[in-house]
């Protein structure tokens, strides 16, 4: 039984003791908070609005966040509309270019969120309006977010539509983010789900590995599909 008042927000399955009180959620603090506390505090002084306001410390020690109204997906969807994915891309690039003076993110490009899936995401009508859980947040390229990004939101991988219609939902997000959707991009994929294979290998976590290692693999195989079929008209 949790506290009075308190409920729990277990959607994210990654930390445990999340809860909402009230209009704030809180959450335990860890060796993380006080940077994502100052990354929050420099979006809000660079006029973005889409990331929850940070509120301080509870009498507990745990960091006191905004609660933003609307609806977090428990799971990722193959099937999102094209304004749904152009919606994310473009959030996904106002929250870049407000990192991106950010005094950190000088060794870098900007402030990579690292865990775009839209399970990170507070929908409302249906559309991404909000982005949450900065615990991985760090310096990084633009390109390393957006390939993971669009491997979660287009379901690239064995469980969402094939190639053709993956390479056009591609130019979609891309036209949305304001890149130019090509190989690099393709390769920008790969590479993130590598990445996310070697960390979950690393920390011992054998069952989601396997997922992510067929997901790599079918990257791998179709990687020639869907640069070519980039090429095309969106
Ligand atoms: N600021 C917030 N506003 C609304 N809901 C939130 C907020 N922060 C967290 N949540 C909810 O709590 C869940 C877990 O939080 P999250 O920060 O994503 O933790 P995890 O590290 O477990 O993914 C989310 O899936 C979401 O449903
Ligand atoms: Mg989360």
């Amino acid at each position: 039984m949790g506290d009075v008042g308190e409920e729990p927000l277990g959607g994210g399955r990654v930390t445990a003791g999340v809860v909402r009180v009230g209009e704030t959620v809180r959450r335990p603090r860890t060796e993380r908070s006080d940077f994502v506390a100052s990354l929050l505090a420099h979006l809000r002084a660079r006029g973005f609005d889409a990331a929850p306001t940070v509120l301080g410390i509870d009498a507990r020690g745990r960091d006191v966040l905004e609660f933003i109204d609307g609806r977090v997906p428990p799971e990722l969807d193959g099937s999102y509309s094209n304004e749904t994915l152009s919606a994310a891309a473009r959030l996904i690039r106002r929250y870049h270019d407000a990192t991106a003076d950010f005094a950190v993110a000088r060794t870098a490009e900007v402030i990579c969120h690292n865990d775009l899936s839209p399970c990170n995401f507070v929908f409302r009508g249906g559309s991404p309006v909000a982005l949450i859980d900065f615990d991985v947040a760090a310096p990084g390229w633009r390109l390393d977010d957006v390939g993971y990004a669009l491997f979660l939101w287009l379901n690239l991988g064995t469980d969402g539509p094939a190639p053709p219609e993956q390479a056009r939902r591609i130019r979609v997000f891309c036209a949305a983010y304001g890149i130019s959707a090509d190989e690099r991009v393709v390769r920008a994929v790969a590479d993130a789900v590598a990445r996310n294979l070697d960390r979950l290998r690393a920390s011992g976590r054998a069952g989601d590995a396997e997922w992510w290692q067929k997901q790599l693999e079918w990257i791998t195989v179709h990687r020639r599909d869907l640069g070519e079929a980039l090429d095309g008209d969106a």
